[in-house]
This record gives C-alpha cells, structure tokens and sequence, in this order.
C-alpha cells in the first residue's frame, strides 16, 4: 500500500549534496535506483532528474530498515535523515555526492513499481522500439534526462536572447492553410466545412512574413512544424524551429543575429564558439566538397584536376575532359596506414554502393616510391607530376573521379566523408560552422518538366542576377543561404520578395497560374500589396542543434517523445483508428 505524501517537502535535490551539508536533516524525494544489501547494513541509491544520493538504514533502527526491505528498484520513497560523511572505502569520486550519505531516519514508500522491462539505474544497450514503448523510463535514465534538460537550456538561452535583441514571440496558428514548404501536409479535416481541411503548418513562413507586413519588426516563435515527410535520423514528421523574421534585413543582417545567438547556444555546454562564421558560395561547396551542406572538419578539400587531364597520356580521363566533363580529386595526407589491398577495396566498395564509375587513385609511400591503380595508362613521370603538383607528399594517398561535373562531385564528397569517419577525423568536439549562400533560385524537375523553387517560392533573387531570370533562368541565384554545422544543415532561410510584380513574375517562371497563386496563397499575395518592408529571416532547425551538443547521431534522443522512422508513436500508438461516429461527424468514408 502506497503511503501519502503528507507534509513531506523536499530540501535538496538528491544531486545536490556535498560535505558541506555534513549534519544537516534533510528530506529527499526520489525513485529507489539501486539496493544493496549488506545483512546489518542497507544501502540505497536515490534517484530524482538532479542525480543519485545514497542512504543508509542499519539494524539500530530497526522499524525503518524492516521496512526499507521491501524496497525495490524504481519504487518511489520519501527519506527525511541526517547527512554524514561516507566512510573511506565507500566514497565514490565518480558522482557529486559521492562523499555523502544519508542516514535516514523516517522512509515513506509513497509508490510500488513493477519490474521495469529494462533497468534505469545502467545504461545497458536497449531496443529503441522497447525505449520507445516505456518512454517515461527512458527519460529516467542519465542519458535522456540530460538531453531533456540541455534541451530546455537552448531553448531558454534562445528566448533570453531574442528577448534582449527586440524580438517579440508571436504564435502563429496551427491549424491553417498549405504553406509552401514542399513536403507533404498533414491535413486536419474540418466538421463545419464538409470536404474542406486545414493543413499543419510545414513552417510560418507566410504567417511571419506577415507580421512584417503588420509591422513587428523583428518576431520569433519556437514552434511546432509538420513535414509528412520519408524520416531519416535528422527528420522527424513533427520538430522544432526556431523560426526568425526582421524586417529590412539584409543576409548579413540575418547572420549578425544568428552567429552571436550561437555563441550563447555553445555557452550552456561550456564552448567557446568563433564569430563571425565563414561564408561559402553554394557553387564552391559543391566543387570543395561535394554537397551543399559541407562538413569541414576533415579538411580532404576536392581539387580541380582537369587542366592536368587536358593533356594526360590516361585516355579515358583525357577524353572525358575533352567532352566537357571533370576530373576531381582529393588527398588523404595521412595515409600510411592504408594497405595496397584496402586501398583497392574501396574503389570497389565506391563502385558497387556509390555509383562510382571512374575512380581511380595514386599515392606516394613512405618511401618516397610511387604507385597508382592507373600507373600503366598514366607512366610514373605523369603520376609523379600529378602528385607534386597536388602537394600529394610522401605517406599521402590521392583518389581521382571523372564525369560529368554534379555527380563527379557528389561521388567524391560522400567518399571523403566515408573516409574521414574511418579515419576518426570527425571529431565529435570540434564545431565547424559554416554559412552557405548564393544558392540557385530554382532547379529543374526532369520528371514534371518544370522549375521549381530551391527554397521556396517567396525568396528573392540576388540583385545582380535578375537579368538572368529572362536570359537563363537556371544560373539565376537567389538571397537564400543555410547555415552548416559538422555537415549537418542546422538553419535555412533567405531574403524575400517584398513586392507584388516581382513576386507575379517568379509565379510566372514556377508554372503556377495566376488562378492557381491566389487559391493556394491569395490572402498572402493580397497583404502584399499594403506596403511590404523589404525582409527576410531563417528557421533553425532546434532538434538537430540539441542533438550535435549532446553528441547524439539522431535527433530522435532530443525529443521527449519522438516517433519511429516510420512515423508512429510506440508510446501511445498513434497513428490508430477512430470511431466510426466520429468519421462521420467529418464526412469521412474509408475506402
Ligand atoms: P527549412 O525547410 O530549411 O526552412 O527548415 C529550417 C530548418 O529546420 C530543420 N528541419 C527539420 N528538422 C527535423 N525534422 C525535419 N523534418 C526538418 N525539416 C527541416 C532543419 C532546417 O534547416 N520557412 C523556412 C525558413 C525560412 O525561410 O525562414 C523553412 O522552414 O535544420
């Protein structure tokens, strides 16, 4: 039988002890996290989200240690005892309080538990579908308790933040119309307006530019977004934006706020971060590294090789300079390590689950000696030239791709990211910002036959590039730009439209009918008109930032209940089926 709480309060938290409360009567509340008994002697960890305190029952106080029998892991217990020093061969230097027990003098068993299906007290590995299923013991354990509350931390060095800089937090609705994401919309159908559904916002987007048109000036919201999306361990169906608009922003306004917000971010968990960040044009990205969302830690930058290959004597490569395509390549300086055998294996390794076609590499051993898998096309003299001419020195191995210029790229940046990983060159400490900007305004969808906006319909053209969008609507850039930590795209956003011509004119080049603009975003376009400030802002995506502090590989460990990768939420098990009446009280028919 559980007892009550009855005028039991709390006086410390059970992390919270140190040798300078030796003496004083304190009352913990908390769950039991470990029992060990030693015959006279009972010792009990207690746990609650600040830490673990032991405490000590002996048989001179024989009620409370009758009682402190029962106990068992996880039962949850109220202890009111006097704080003493542990002796020398109990101390625990490993935790805070690990100097100090308690010796308790009244346990209150305020609740029983059953055995938990897996323990809380060790971190012994668990199926994510059963830490999924139990999610409230999950979150007891060190692991995503911490992550829940540096999660708090950032969001609350966030708000400080915004607060003191002049941004007001504004809520924007829920239940709204499509917005202009991209992904799939979670659709909510509605009772009064049968055949009519509100969609789940995939961002604010138009609600914040809006309130630039309503004259807020500087807004930001932390808010739910809704992508019904393929998910990946950075994508959930619903997550986290620090969603950001500023009303006569320029992109370097934008980063002027972003870089010093993350310099705070960085301070809960004690680093110091560099601002301002680099710049990078999205084209450099894709030639240095492969992708437009570079990881840089590695280094392993992709070098431009054709003017070698021009005149190369290895016809295959030659030729396919000739033709207009590329030769690329990147070098590994220290690579000693990498025998004749492995180096081969992941040319095969390239080919078979990465598409690689020509792929080929040359290196120079330790002792000086050259060698390469095209030595015979090439001869030594063209691989030697090569090699100085890439500061390829000795121990370093160089691999080459060739092919049409996007996928040669490609290839080379996620092999260099392979090849660093092996390499323990991602460091999980080292922080390696970056701002990628001057992306493309459109790309083109081959299937559909069509233009589609990069990010999203309402940002606007570089000024210097505005011409292009008549001439050759594909090399035109846009005011958009993301910003890249570790390789992974923690922020995007862009300069937007601000007038009613130019925002026709991008409709026009989209496809999208005058009809079919103000169907889906009338109210937006209307409002446009009424005298729109140039602005712009960027959403942050707070799950994956959460998630590179706490050193976590998927955000799914940031969020207190996140679902599986194929959208369901093992906890409460959602999505499930509904009651009939209510299907049709929303004139809803299953087929
Ligand atoms: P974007 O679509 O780039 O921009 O989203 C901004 C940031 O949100 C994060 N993010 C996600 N995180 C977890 N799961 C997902 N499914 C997911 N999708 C995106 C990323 C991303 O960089 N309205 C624009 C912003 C703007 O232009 O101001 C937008 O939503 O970190």
């Amino acid at each position: 039988m559980a007892e009550q709480l009855g005028n039991l309060t709390r006086t410390h938290s059970c992390g919270a002890l140190r040798p300078s409360d030796v003496g004083a009567n304190v009352v913990l509340l908390g769950w039991v996290h470990r029992v060990r008994d030693l015959g006279g002697l009972l010792f009990v960890d207690v746990r609650d989200r600040e830490g673990v305190a032991q405490i000590v029952f002996d048989d001179d106080n024989a009620p409370q240690m009758e009682k402190a029998k029962r106990l068992r892991s996880e039962y949850v217990i109220g202890v009111e005892g006097t704080v003493r020093r542990r002796s020398a061969d109990t101390v625990n230097p490993k935790l805070g309080t690990g100097e100090v027990e308690v010796f308790v003098k009244r346990l209150t068993i305020l609740n029983e538990a059953k055995t938990p299906p897996f323990p809380i007290a060790d971190e012994t590995p668990v199926s994510e579908d059963v830490r999924l299923k139990y999610r409230y013991l999950d979150l007891r354990r060190p692991r995503l308790a911490g992550n829940m509350i540096l999660r708090h931390r950032i969001a609350a060095a966030t708000r400080r933040y915004f607060d003191a800089h002049g941004f007001l937090e504004v809520e924007t609705p829920i239940l709204t119309k499509s917005t202009p994401e991209g992904a799939r919309d979670y659709l909510v159908p509605s009772r009064v307006h049968p055949g009519e559904f509100f969609a789940l916002p995939q961002s604010p987007q138009l609600f914040k530019q809006i309130l630039m048109i309503a004259g807020i000036d500087r807004y930001v919201q932390i808010c739910k977004c809704f992508r019904d999306e393929d998910l990946r361990a950075d994508r959930q169906p619903e997550f986290t934006q620090v969603d950001v608009e500023m009303s006569f922003a320029r992109p370097e306004t934008v980063f002027g706020i972003i870089e010093p917000l993350m310099r705070d971010i960085f301070k809960v968990i004690g680093k110091d971060v560099t601002i301002p960040f680099q710049r990078m044009s999205y084209a450099d990205a894709m030639a240095k590294y492969g992708s437009d969302k570079p990881d840089l830690r590695p280094g392993l930058e992709i070098q431009d090789l054709r003017a070698h290959f021009r005149e190369s004597k290895f016809r295959v490569f030659k030729e396919i300079v000739a033709k207009g395509g590329t030769v690329r390549g990147f070098v590994i300086p220290k690579a000693s390590h990498y025998s004749r055998s492995e180096v081969d294996g992941i040319v095969d390794m390239a080919k078979q689950q990465l598409g690689a076609t020509g792929l080929v590499w040359a290196r120079r051993m330790d002792d000086g000696a050259i060698t390469s898998s095209v030595m015979k096309a090439m001869g030594e003299d063209e691989v030697s030239t090569l090699l100085d001419a890439t500061s390829t020195g000795t121990g370093s191995l160089m691999f080459i791709a060739a092919g049409d210029a996007d996928p040669t790229s490609k290839l080379l940046g996620q092999l260099r990211l392979i090849l660093a990983k092996k390499d323990g060159l991602l460091k999980p400490d080292e922080f390696r910002f970056t701002w990628v900007v001057d992306f493309p305004l459109l790309e083109w969808d081959p299937q559909e036959k069509r233009w589609n906006s990069m990010h999203h319909p309402f940002t606007s053209p570089l000024d210097e590039d505005m011409e292009k969008l008549v001439t050759d609507p594909g090399t035109a850039r846009a005011k958009a730009y993301d910003l890249v930590l570790n390789g992974s795209e923690i922020g995007g956003g862009s300069i937007r439209i601000h007038d009613s011509a130019m925002q026709s004119r991008i409709f026009s080049l989209l496809n999208i009918s005058e009809e079919e603009a103000k169907l889906r975003f009338g109210f937006f376009l209307e409002a446009l008109e009424y005298g729109t400030p140039p602005h712009g802002g960027i959403a942050l995506g707070l799950d994956r930032i959460t998630a590179i502090l706490a050193s976590e590989s998927s955000i799914r460990e940031v969020i207190a209940f996140p679902k599986t990768a194929a959208a369901v939420d093992l906890m409460s098990t959602a999505p499930s089926p509904v009651d009939p009446k209510q299907l049709r009280e929303l004139h809803i028919q299953i087929k």
